[in-house]
């Protein structure tokens, strides 16, 4: 008479049906109790986590960028810290990055700190590990060092309105020499071709 058993999860007929339900709407209850955990745990940390900017240690004021400060223009490209790293500043704005080009030293540490005073863009340069979001009123800061010798493009790659196609910058990698050897204002910029 086996194929007589219901298919309610009651073989051979050794419980009531009134206790498989029982059995089966308890589990039911568990596992929407998991889901609704999980749920929490993922509306949690996207509201006190994940919302926050890759780098959010520093925060700057948008709206006087240009005025003082860090990112006032004749601060911004490659400057040569003391310890021989290079320190990369850009303003990412709709729709271009200033300076435009940047010249940095090839197998040397350098830093990139990057800013928005509209809206948010994206930084990557490619073939490098290069790639965060540039926020307004915070500053990016990311770590990079460049193997070889050329130039690397960095498109602007979260979309930031009608001009967001067009926006991208030019690193160009020269050899630490080459580097040491230009003058402090020709470390600012660069001509992008
Ligand atoms: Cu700036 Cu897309």
């Amino acid at each position: 008479m086996a194929e007589e058993t219901p298919a309610s999860g009651n073989p051979g007929g050794m419980f009531p049906e009134t206790v498989v339900i029982k059995t089966e709407r308890r589990w039911l209850y568990i596992a929407a109790a998991m889901l609704g955990i999980m749920l929490g745990v993922i509306v949690a940390t996207g509201i006190l986590q994940a919302l926050h900017p890759l780098s959010y240690v520093e925060t700057t004021d948008p709206t006087r960028l240009h005025i003082k400060g860090e990112f006032v223009e004749s601060n911004l490209g490659s400057a040569l810290e003391p310890d021989g790293s290079v320190t990369v500043r850009m303003i990412a704005e709709q729709y271009n990055f200033a300076p435009q080009c940047v010249v940095v030293p090839g197998n040397t540490t350098v830093r990139f700190r990057l800013t928005s005073p509209d809206v948010t863009h994206g930084l990557i340069i490619a073939d490098t590990n290069t790639n965060a979001m540039i926020v307004p009123g915070f500053v990016s800061e990311v770590r990079t060092q460049f193997a070889r010798v050329g130039e690397y493009r960095m498109p602007c790659h979260e979309y930031c309105g009608f001009g967001h196609h067009g926006m991208w910058a030019l690193v160009r990698v020269v050899s630490a020499q080459q580097f040491r050897d230009l003058e402090p204002e020709e470390r600012l910029h660069c001509e992008s071709r």
